[in-house]
């Protein structure tokens, strides 16, 4: 069996959080408001995935499942950047797969295989892992058809992160409810399986121009928050 390895963040404060980076052989699932940085995370994580062991990396590559078309490459560009990367090697290690339906999205998984092992993947992020199967089925009589097909999806993914030795992200969206604010952000909205296959949860919460992120139910990290930024960087210290 192979090590487990992590991903750095490129900030020290979600480092902090994630004790020391984002760790392979392990499904975490990031999950916020509209708007939070949950894509920005996916985005950052994209580039520092390529960097070198040495500088917190995997000198890997990337499968990032775009299932709402908010991957920007412009913005890897500027990540890239900021850390002294070249962005065009950047760009070709990374391979987007654009999902059109939820049956597509979970598609793209089960063929994802040998793209992992020819490209070397370390990192799959799934922008957003829940959307398309909310929108798809809307309404009471389809919900434990929803739960089953996204069930499979997110047992896959965690499956494949294990197998291939690769760290997975699920991105969820979820409403700022009153209690998400004030009480346990432990109960997103639809996203119970997410949450019940997930090694690691991460919520984020704007606050202003400033950003919140905590880790929540993790088997070994203490329950903590700590602030972050967006901006050219990606996540910002
Ligand atoms: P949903 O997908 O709608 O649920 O939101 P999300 O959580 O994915 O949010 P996302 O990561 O897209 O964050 C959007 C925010 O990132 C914006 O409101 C900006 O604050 C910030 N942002 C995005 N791009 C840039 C950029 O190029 N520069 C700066 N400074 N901020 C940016
Ligand atoms: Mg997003």
């Amino acid at each position: 069996r192979q090590d487990i390895g992590k991903i750095t963040t490129g900030t020290n404060c979600l480092d902090t959080l994630f004790d020391g980076g984002v760790e392979t052989q392990a499904l975490t699932e990031v999950y916020g408001e509209f708007g939070s940085g949950k894509t920005q995370f996916a985005h950052t994580l994209a580039v520092m995935v390529q960097k070198p062991k040495t500088e917190g990396g995997l000198d890997g590559g990337v499968l990032y499942i775009d299932t709402e078309n908010t991957f920007r490459p412009e913005r890897i560009v500027s990540i890239a950047q900021a850390h002294e990367m070249d962005p065009e090697k950047v760009l070709d290690r990374i391979i987007v797969a654009r999902a059109y339906n939820s049956a597509h999205q979970t598609l793209i998984l089960e063929e994802a295989g040998p793209i992992i092992e020819e490209n070397n993947i370390r990192l799959i992020v799934a922008d957003s892992a829940v959307g398309l199967f909310r929108a798809e089925y809307l309404g009471r009589g389809t919900l434990s058809n929803r739960q089953q097909k996204l069930n499979h999806f997110v047992h896959m993914l965690s499956r494949i992160a294990e197998t291939y030795n690769c760290a997975a992200i699920a991105t969820n969206q979820v409403m700022a409810s009153p209690d998400v604010f004030f009480g346990d952000p432990t109960r997103p909205i639809g996203g119970n399986v997410v949450a019940h296959t997930s090694t690691y949860r991460i919520y984020f919460k704007k606050s202003g121009k400033k950003r919140i992120a905590r880790m929540v139910d993790s088997p070994h990290h203490p329950e903590e928050e700590v602030i972050f930024a967006l901006g050219e960087a990606g996540v910002m210290d």
